[in-house]
């Protein structure tokens, strides 16, 4: 399963990208607004530090405009991934980009008819949205488990990137229902590493070897 950083901080990315557990960023239009920064500039750095796709989401919202500003974010790196909103107008665009070569992320999936249709326009990556669905009573983990089986019924190769993740279950489930990605904030990332029994039993090991005088 391939990890990506659900942010638009470059500090967060680059701390998180020495790991070299990071294969990608995502990032919407609240996260980018929440630096500050001018949107290109961000992305470009972003694409400075990870060299696994970087997805840049547009704000237009009829075709003409989403092929005009997703050519323009194309540009600013190899790496880029073009994030278009689950419309008509944005599968339609899905297309054109994808026939151009360029990366898509098709975002705001909350039904598998959705990512059927964005499977069909070319998407390089679908993003069901988990814990917004979990925020009004609907089972997030479902969606990706019949995704999954939709796209294992015909071959698609458009990947499953499971967004709007907020726990550390969310990751384990999105494992087990066959995500090939999942996006997550960087406290989540951070947060899997931690199981008291770790911290434990360094502990214990690390006051025996002082004990026994240990030295390696
Ligand atoms: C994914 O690409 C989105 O940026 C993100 O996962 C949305 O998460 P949220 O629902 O926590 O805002």
């Amino acid at each position: 399963m391939k990890f990506f950083v659900d942010t638009a901080d470059t500090g967060d990315i680059a701390e998180l990208a020495a790991t070299g557990l990071i294969d990608g960023v995502t990032t919407n239009p609240s996260l980018v607004a929440k630096s500050g920064r001018p949107f290109a500039d961000v992305i470009k750095e972003i694409c400075e530090i990870v060299s696994g796709p970087v997805s840049a989401e547009v704000v237009a919202t009829d075709y003409d405009g989403m092929i005009t500003e997703g050519r323009k974010l194309a540009k600013i790196a190899d790496n880029v991934a073009v994030k278009l909103p689950l419309t008509l107008d944005g599968l339609k665009a899905c297309r054109t980009l994808s026939d151009d070569g360029t990366m898509v992320n098709v975002t705001l999936c909350f039904s598998a008819n959705q990512a059927l249709l964005a499977a069909k326009a070319g998407a390089t990556f679908i993003s069901p949205f988990i814990g917004r669905l979990d925020d009004i009573n609907v089972d997030g983990m479902e969606l990706i488990s019949d995704i999954r089986q939709i796209y294992d019924n015909y071959l698609f190769d458009t990947e499953i990137l499971a967004a709007s993740i907020r726990t550390a279950n969310h990751v384990k489930l999105s494992a087990l229902a066959g995500a090939d990605v999942a996006t997550m904030p960087p406290a989540v990332i951070k947060g899997l590493v931690k199981h008291p029994l770790t911290d434990k039993g360094l502990e214990t090991f690390l006051a025996d070897a002082e004990k026994a005088g240990i030295k390696v």
